[in-house]
């Protein structure tokens, strides 16, 4: 290893057209960011209800500096859990319609801490190829057989279940809900039913499905109407509620379990009060009206429609998460680098993000986007991608 080596590859990657970083943004993140001192249309936030700059969340987040401080003081194993956490995770459990619910520091850190900590050496875990990399990273760390199955094909999935399965002691079935980058939903009612004829628990991670499908936004599970049918319910507090953390829902046992073997609960130090007392507000707010989700969905299928009349080449999204098909990786960037001068900010998604050959513009609709800045974004967007060669 060599820094020449790395100090290469960036040089590569600039000389292709293809390296891209993101501005830096001056204040708050919300549906219009401040970069250089121009306002800036942003579609690139996963701040799906604007929650992230709520003054209600605000407040909370303020009010909870005073009463508990800035630091949780230690790993939740060793230094104990306060009053807001217990809310917090009490409030998950019944909003997810499960027994109980552990928070974590980010979804990320959820689930490579627990597939590691359910998935053992002598069991084995099928997962979807278009799944998360924090998925990925979590059956990486487990000591379990992994076998990996084509996108959303239920049909590979029971072929792999049917030769592999008896082989093992235990097995787990693991799907992202919404698919991140390309905004299709799993087909949950197929999944729970081959794990039911395999003898299979279920995982699903719904970062990108709570707070946008359901009633009231509570996510894919309730969307199919599945809940209680599903082992594992991950997701993130981070994009539709708008602050930072992870969870899993899941049966009473299985916390009592993660909580004393899951390694991001044991070795990192667990969420401050200025986190979890804004997410216990955005939670009230979730469950007290359905109109933002409605706003969210509202946005979404008015942008869709602005895409397809622009003729954009827009990927099967059945979500507000709207990819537009670039394909070549440095025609992506020139597009997302021309829309910023004009006042768009829009990322490009390229490999190892997604598959090489389809680099595209993902799209992040919010309910807090009015329709005349959704109307000119899509404009400018249009404009690039018919122009840019
Ligand atoms: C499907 C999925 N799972 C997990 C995560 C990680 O969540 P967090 O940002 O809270 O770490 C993300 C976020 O990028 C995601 O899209």
């Amino acid at each position: 290893m060599s820094q020449t080596y790395f100090k290469q590859w960036v040089e590569e990657k600039k000389a292709k057209g293809s390296y891209a970083l993101p501005p830096r943004i001056d204040g708050r993140n919300d549906a219009i960011i401040m970069v250089n001192d121009q306002p800036i249309i942003n579609l690139s936030s996963n701040n799906y209800l604007g929650f992230a700059n709520h003054p209600a969340l605000k407040a909370k987040a303020i009010e909870a500096v005073q009463s508990h401080g800035v630091g949780a003081g230690a790993v939740r194993t060793i230094a104990g859990y306060n009053d807001l956490l217990e809310t917090l995770e009490t409030t998950i459990a019944q909003f997810k319609g499960e027994e109980a619910a552990i928070v974590f520091q980010s979804g990320f850190a959820c689930n490579a801490g627990v597939i590691q900590a359910i998935a053992l050496e002598g069991d084995v875990i099928f997962s979807d190829e278009l799944n998360h990399a924090s998925i990925i990273d979590g059956v990486r760390l487990s000591r379990s057989k992994k076998f990996v199955y084509k996108h959303n094909d239920f049909n590979h999935l029971e072929s792999l279940l049917k030769e592999h399965r008896h082989l093992y002691r235990h097995a787990l079935i693991i799907s992202d809900g919404v698919f991140s980058m390309d905004g299709d939903v799993v087909n949950l009612p197929a999944m729970v039913s081959l794990a039911k004829t395999y003898d299979a628990l279920t995982y699903i991670d719904d970062a990108h499905g709570s707070g946008v499908l359901g009633p009231y936004g509570k996510g894919t599970v309730a969307h199919y109407n599945l809940s209680g049918q599903v082992d594992f319910t991950i997701g993130t507090l981070s994009k539709a509620l708008g602050v930072v953390g992870g969870y899993v829902a899941c049966s009473q046992v299985m916390k009592d379990y993660l909580v004393v073997n899951a390694r991001p609960l044991l070795f990192s130090t667990a969420l401050p009060a200025a986190v979890l007392a804004p997410l216990n507000e955005a939670f009230h707010q979730l469950k007290s009206s359905q109109s933002l989700v409605d706003q969210l969905w509202e946005n979404a299928r008015y942008f869709q429609a602005l895409c397809h009349e622009h003729q954009l080449t827009l990927l099967p999204t059945q979500t507000p998460i709207t990819p537009i098909l670039i394909k070549d990786e440095a025609k992506a960037v020139s597009i997302s680098k021309a829309c910023l001068k004009d006042g768009v900010y829009i990322s490009a998604i390229q490999f190892p993000t997604v598959p090489l050959g389809t680099a595209r513009l993902r799209v992040m609709i919010s309910a807090a986007h009015t329709k005349e800045q959704l109307k000119k974004a899509a404009e400018i967007i249009a404009h690039h991608v018919h122009t840019i060669q």
